[in-house]
């Protein structure tokens, strides 16, 4: 039987992977401060120390601090001690076993023209610290030989950030977005959990992972606030005072280093333009994203 190490298995993405491996017959050892849904608890916390990675054959990396903080030191400090300094103790521990480092596509530079990103698209120009930690704790993971992976925005049950957020500023019956309709790449967390159990035998490197094809963003929203029996009208603000408003609100935040305002820069960012991750890479290994954002709605719907 083959053992599998799971950081992280207390959040949201790594209880799918830890759950879906022992239901695939894996032994699991859940990696981390919480215990996960199955298997074993090994304690560790990523950033003091290095974890015992013994009798593991291979190991899916979930764990990471994760948000949208305050510009600063302190919030950038505290992402560093995880996102770099916990996969560098990490890879010490794993010590040639192979890793499946899950990274995110916000390491990817923003801005327009992010229409068909592949893998080769600069990882730069970061408008916060998660992206920035990200893509340091990846650099390291890809000089180690592991094999990384690239989801956007992945949603599914339990999950804590993505949908919580968008509907918590549904306000009387209104939703505003920034600028007007874009496309825009989205994981299912199942998708996810796939490619994180397939991928320990792909060649090492960076590979996009997102749902077979893009949403229009405002009809992706409609769906999900439908999921969630959410009445609630879509309005839009221009980009560029959606812009200036974010901007505004980091700064007002900064006296609170950890806090995380309720609209930033890079939320600005990941929703007014165009971001389409292509995923051939992936496939090419044989993954198949099987699962939609409508099959979510219909599992809701019908649950
Ligand atoms: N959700 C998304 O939309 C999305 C998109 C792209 C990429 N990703 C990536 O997917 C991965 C999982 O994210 P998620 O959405 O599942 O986040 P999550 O629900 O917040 O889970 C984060 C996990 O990391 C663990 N962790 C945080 N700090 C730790 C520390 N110091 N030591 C040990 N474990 C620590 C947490 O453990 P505790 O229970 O102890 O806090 C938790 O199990 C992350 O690498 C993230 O960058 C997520």
């Amino acid at each position: 039987m083959t053992t599998i190490a799971v950081t992280g298995a207390s959040g949201f993405c790594g209880s799918h992977v830890a759950a879906t491996a022992a239901a695939r017959g894996a032994d699991v050892l859940c990696v981390g401060r919480r215990p996960g849904p199955v298997g074993r608890h090994v304690p560790w916390d990523a950033a003091r120390e290095v974890p015992d990675l013994s009798g593991a054959d291979l190991v899916v990396h979930c764990a990471a601090a994760v948000g949208d903080p305050v510009p600063g030191r302190p919030a950038e400090a505290a992402m560093h001690a995880v996102n770099v300094d916990g996969t560098a103790r990490l890879l010490e521990a794993a010590a040639g076993r192979p890793v499946v480092w899950v990274s995110s596509a916000s390491v990817y530079a923003p801005g327009p023209g992010r229409t068909r990103i592949t893998e080769d698209r600069p990882v730069r120009g970061h408008l916060n610290a998660y992206g920035r930690t990200k893509a340091a704790g990846e650099r390291l993971a890809l000089a180690a030989g592991a094999v990384v992976l690239r989801p956007r925005a992945v949603y599914g049950a339990g999950d804590p950030h993505l949908v919580p957020r968008l509907l918590s500023r549904v306000r009387r019956g209104l939703l505003m977005l920034p600028g007007p309709s874009v496309r825009l790449s989205l994981t299912a967390v199942e998708n996810l959990t796939d490619a994180c159990l397939m991928a320990a035998g792909w060649p090492p490197g960076a590979y996009n992972i997102a749902d077979p094809a893009p949403y229009e963003r405002d009809e992706a929203v409609r769906t999900v606030l439908r999921a969630h029996g959410v009445r609630a009208r879509l309005g839009h603000i221009p980009l560029p005072l959606a812009w200036a408003v974010a901007g505004a609100a980091q700064t007002l935040a900064r006296p609170r280093p950890l806090a995380q305002p309720r609209l930033t820069r890079y939320a600005v960012d990941q929703l007014a333009h165009s971001v389409v991750l292509d995923v051939s890479r992936a496939e090419a290994q044989g993954w198949v994203a099987g699962r939609t954002l409508e099959d979510y709605a219909t599992a809701l719907l019908s649950g």
